[in-house]
C-alpha cells in the first residue's frame, strides 16, 4: 500500500513539472515571437495608420526601386514601407531600398510556421484536385502557394503590420501613371471604405475548380456572416448558383486591415486553408479576398480608384477621363473600367446608393 502510494506521488509529481515546463515554456516562446512594433506607427509623420506592403525577395531589389520611385512620384507620401521576405534580407538589399525611399523602410521576415503547409497537407498533395490535363500557370511551385496562403490569411497579422490600420500592397515590378490629387488613404478612411483595387479580372478556371462550392458550403454554414445588401451580383450572374469568375486583382489593394482581422473573415481563411484548395488547388489570394469583401462587405465599402493608372505586366490600367487622363502619363490609354466586372459592381453601388464611378 505504501509503495503504491508513493509511486502515485512521484507521478504527481512529474506531472506538476511538465506542466509548469510547460507553461513556462509558452510564455517565454510567445514573448520571444510577439516583439512589440508599435513604434512603427509615428503619429507626428502620418495621421492615418497607414503603410506600403511589400511581400519580395532580395532578387528583387532593382525592379522594386523602378516601382518606389514610381509610386513616390505620382504619390508624394510620408507613410513607411514594410517590406516582409520569407527568408532574410541582404544588407545590400536593405541598403539600397532605404535610401530608395523617401520615409523609412523596416524589413522584416515571416515566421516559417505562416509559410509552410497547413497541418494534415503534404508535397505529394500539391495540385491533387485540379482537373487533370488542364494547364495551370505556376502549378509546379510550392512556394508560389506558400505566398497565397500568407497573403490570404496571415500578411494582416504579421507583427510589424499589427501597427498599422491601411495598407497599400505593392510588388515589385508594378508601374504607376497618373499624379493622385489626393491621398487614397485618407479618402478610404473619410468615405467609410474598406476594399480598394483597380484592376478586376476573370480567373482562370482550371486553378479554382471547386472554390465556389466551398464558398457555398460556406454561405450555408454562416448565413450570419454575409452582408445585407452584398456584392453577390460581381460574382455570380445566377444569384450564387455559378460564380462567374470575376475578382478583383489583388497584387494591387489598398485596404482596411480590421476587415481581414474580423471574427466573419478570420473563420471564412480558415474554413478554406481547412479545405486544402490553397494547395490541392491552386486558389490564391486575390479570388479568396475578392469573394471576401463581396460576400462580408456592404457594396458601398468597396471602392474603385478609377484615379490610379496602374501596370501589372501583362495588365495596364490607364483611366479614359477629362478629369484624370491630364494627370497621367501612360503606355497608351487603356481603360476597362467598363468591363463586365466591373459593369456588375458598379450597377449594383448606382442601385442602392447613386455611387458614379
Ligand atoms: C512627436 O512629437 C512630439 C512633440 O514634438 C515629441 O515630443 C515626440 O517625441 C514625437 N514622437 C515621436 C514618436 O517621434
Amino acid at each position: 500500500m505504501r509503495k503504491y502510494k508513493r509511486v502515485l506521488l512521484k507521478v504527481i509529481n512529474f506531472i506538476s513539472i511538465f506542466i509548469l515546463c510547460r507553461f513556462l515554456f509558452k510564455k517565454f516562446y510567445k514573448n520571444s515571437k510577439e516583439a512589440d512594433y508599435s513604434y512603427l506607427y509615428n503619429k507626428n509623420e502620418t495621421d492615418i495608420k497607414a503603410c506600403i506592403f511589400i511581400l519580395c525577395q532580395n532578387k528583387d531589389q532593382e525592379k522594386l526601386i523602378k516601382t518606389i520611385h514610381e509610386l513616390e512620384d505620382t504619390f508624394p507620401h510620408n507613410y513607411p514601407y514594410i517590406l516582409l521576405n520569407d527568408v532574410p534580407f541582404t544588407e545590400t538589399f536593405k541598403t539600397a531600398i532605404s535610401s530608395a525611399v523617401r520615409t523609412r523602410a523596416h524589413f522584416g521576415l515571416i515566421d516559417k510556421k505562416y509559410w509552410s503547409f497547413p497541418k494534415g497537407i503534404t508535397k505529394k498533395d500539391v495540385g491533387k484536385n485540379l482537373i487533370p490535363g488542364q494547364f495551370v500557370l505556376f502549378n509546379d511551385r510550392i512556394s508560389y502557394r506558400h505566398m497565397c496562403r500568407f497573403e490570404s490569411g496571415f500578411f494582416y497579422n504579421h507583427p510589424m503590420l499589427k501597427p498599422f490600420d491601411y495598407y497599400w500592397r505593392v510588388e515589385p515590378g508594378v508601374g504607376f501613371h497618373c499624379k493622385l490629387q489626393e491621398d487614397p488613404f485618407k479618402f478610404m478612411r473619410d468615405n467609410n471604405k474598406i476594399y480598394g483595387y483597380v484592376i478586376s479580372l476573370i480567373e482562370l478556371k482550371s486553378t479554382v475548380p471547386h472554390l465556389w462550392e466551398t464558398v457555398k458550403e460556406f454561405m450555408r454554414k454562416y448565413p450570419q456572416y454575409i452582408a445585407n445588401p452584398n456584392s453577390l451580383d460581381f460574382l455570380s450572374h445566377d444569384n450564387g448558383k455559378t460564380w462567374n469568375l470575376c475578382h478583383f486583382w489583388s497584387n494591387f489593394e489598398i485596404a482596411d486591415m480590421r476587415f481581414f482581422r474580423s471574427e466573419k473573415y478570420e473563420t471564412f481563411f480558415k474554413f478554406l486553408d481547412e479545405k486544402g484548395g490553397i494547395y490541392y488547388e491552386r486558389w490564391g489570394d486575390a479570388p479568396i479576398h475578392s469573394i471576401a469583401a463581396s460576400l462580408f462587405l456592404e457594396p458601398d465599402k468597396i471602392h474603385f480608384f478609377k484615379n490610379i493608372g496602374y501596370t501589372h505586366w501583362p495588365v495596364t490600367y490607364c483611366p479614359d477621363d477629362p478629369l484624370i487622363t491630364p494627370h497621367c502619363q501612360c503606355p497608351e490609354i487603356i481603360d476597362e473600367a467598363r468591363d463586365t466586372c466591373n459593369r456588375n459592381l458598379f450597377r449594383l453601388q448606382k442601385k442602392l446608393y447613386g455611387i458614379q464611378n
